[in-house]
């Protein structure tokens, strides 16, 4: 029997994915340890599991470099990888949102050269341009995407919406919702031809956990 590798998105999501695993008899108490080690093994079961950058979750899945991962929507919407997507595993959930300073809620068709700042581009222009037919100039950020209406860069932003703690402490508020987001199940179009059976049981017992709660 081959290894069939895993990738998990590092931080939240591989903690859940971890105790979803291991409640369908995975052994990840090895990555449960806080270390720096990036892949870890589950000889009984032939596993492997691989942590990685969330962004980076689609191309190891694609590519076959893993089998399987799991990752966010919005890493999914974003990065438009050819893989299956499987189950949705119902957490992580959280919204893909457009904010900005409150007195803008209603007024952005108004705005003829909307600046938007994210760390998704492709989800923003799919969502002005194609949705709402607006054009739009879209500035590429990796992270505190919230500064950007703040010092001037950008009128708004497109970005995850979780609590709306961070929008609160910066004055900003949801102008408009784009999507719900949550964590799902990825499966590499190969793997699923030849590895279908080790596939589907992991994929039906993901989606009886996913049900239960
Ligand atoms: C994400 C997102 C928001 C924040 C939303 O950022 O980009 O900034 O979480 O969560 P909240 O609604 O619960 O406040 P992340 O923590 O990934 O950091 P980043 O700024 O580096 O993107």
């Amino acid at each position: 029997m081959r290894y069939l590798t895993v990738a998990l998105a590092k931080g939240r999501l591989a903690e859940l994915a971890m105790d979803i695993f291991m409640s369908i008899g995975m052994d990840c108490s090895e990555m449960k340890e806080k270390s720096r080690k990036l892949i870890f093994t589950d000889e009984k079961n032939k596993m492997k599991f691989i942590l990685v950058k969330a962004s980076d979750v689609p191309t190891y899945v694609e590519y076959g470099a893993a089998d399987i991962g799991i990752v966010g929507k919005d890493t999914l919407l974003e990065e438009g990888r050819n893989l299956y997507e499987m189950v949705d595993l119902g957490f992580g959930k959280c919204d893909m949102c457009v904010c900005g300073r409150p007195e803008l809620k209603g007024k952005l068709d108004e705005i003829p050269h909307l600046k938007v700042a994210s760390k998704y581009p492709n989800i923003a222009r799919r969502y002005f341009q194609e949705e709402k037919g607006q054009t739009i100039e879209i500035i590429k950020l990796n992270g505190s995407v919230e500064l950007g209406p703040l010092v001037g860069l950008s009128h708004v932003i497109v970005d995850i919406v979780e609590t709306g703690a961070t929008l609160r402490e910066n004055g900003l508020d949801v102008l408009e919702k784009v999507c719900p987001l949550s964590a799902r199940l990825i499966v590499n179009k190969v793997s699923m031809k030849m590895e279908k059976e080790r596939i589907m049981s992991m994929v039906k017992a993901f989606s009886e956990k996913t049900s239960e709660n």
